[in-house]
């Protein structure tokens, strides 16, 4: 009896792999299919960008920590975002830093090392390209230097630098090379008061030379690139409507477009910086 149900089982079995073995092929052909729309969707997105921008002269890229995920360096708010695991306000805040400097420090610290052994990815360095074909400019809200690296030109490091921090009262700054190796909070060499990390903490105003320079670059500019940000942030996340003001074409390059300003964009490609910026780049090469 046993081996009759065995038996029968068996046929079920082969019946159902069969079957599935069909839904699978049909499931790939669908995917197959979709991607193949999806690649002629995007190439019909590039020509279209490519007959609209490439005569135009000013372009502005305004970045976010999507550009450096390929480098090694996680986002904010993505599904392995910081913003997930730390509390920015604890540890990234004005309020925090002056609460508990010691701790601010050691969740710098640890970012910093992270940061110094990432390097630029293509995302990068197609900017970097970008700027010897073209006038643009850089906005970006990462604390990285990636894009220094990289070779890039006029950056707005708009939320400071990691690797560079300040005295709390005197005028003094230091670049740090590699890794901090004074004890928790670092001291100033000249007036023994505590160093701060150079960049803009949560509860802080920019610094308003590189915000007005923000400013006139994204209400001047033809066309900017909003790459990697969830323009969750402000003021930053008004950039691209200063630039949509002044009649510029917005274009995204995200792989999930940002909710709230999806519907100025004039174009939302969906990738990743590193497969996106290349082909940008390279749509402005085959004008020459
Ligand atoms: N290429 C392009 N975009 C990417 C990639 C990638 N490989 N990976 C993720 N992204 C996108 C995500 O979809 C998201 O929209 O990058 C964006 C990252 O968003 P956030 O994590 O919110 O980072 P950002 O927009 O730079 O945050 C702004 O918030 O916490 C502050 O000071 C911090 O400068 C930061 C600011």
């Amino acid at each position: 009896m046993l081996y009759y149900f065995q038996f029968k089982y068996n046929i079920v079995k082969i019946k159902l792999l069969s079957h599935s073995k069909k839904v699978f092929l049909i499931l790939y052909r669908i995917n197959q299919y979709s991607s193949l729309l999806d690649n002629n969707h995007k190439s019909e997105i590039f020509q279209n960008i490519k007959d609209k921008i490439i005569d135009l002269d000013e372009f502005v890229f305004l970045t976010g920590a999507g550009i450096s995920q390929e480098s090694g360096i996680p986002t904010f708010r993505g599904p392995e975002g910081l913003w997930r695991k730390y509390d920015p306000m604890i540890l990234a805040s004005i309020s925090g830093f002056n609460k508990n400097p010691k701790l601010v420090w050691e969740f710098y610290k640890y970012r910093q090392e992270l940061i110094c052994n990432c390097t630029p990815n293509h995302g990068h360095r197609a900017i970097a390209e970008f700027q010897k074909i073209k006038n643009s400019s850089v906005l970006t809200q990462n604390i990285d230097g990636l894009h220094e690296k990289a070779g890039t030109k006029n950056i707005v490091e708009l939320h400071g630098n990691i690797l560079r921090m300040q005295c709390t009262e005197c005028e003094f700054q230091e670049t740090i090379e590699q890794k901090i190796d004074q004890p928790l909070p670092p001291v100033c060499k000249l007036c023994k008061n505590i160093l701060r990390p150079s960049v803009i903490l949560f509860g802080e105003p920019l610094n308003p030379d590189r915000w007005t320079e923000a400013e006139r670059l994204s209400s001047d500019c033809d066309v900017m690139f909003i790459v990697g940000t969830s323009l969750n942030v402000g003021p930053v996340n008004q950039l691209p409507l200063y630039a949509k003001r002044n009649g510029a074409i917005l274009i995204e390059v995200n792989p999930e477009p940002t909710a709230v300003f999806n519907e100025i964009m004039d174009y939302s490609i969906k990738g990743s910086a590193t497969e996106i910026l290349p082909q940008l780049l390279q749509l402005q090469k085959n004008k020459y």
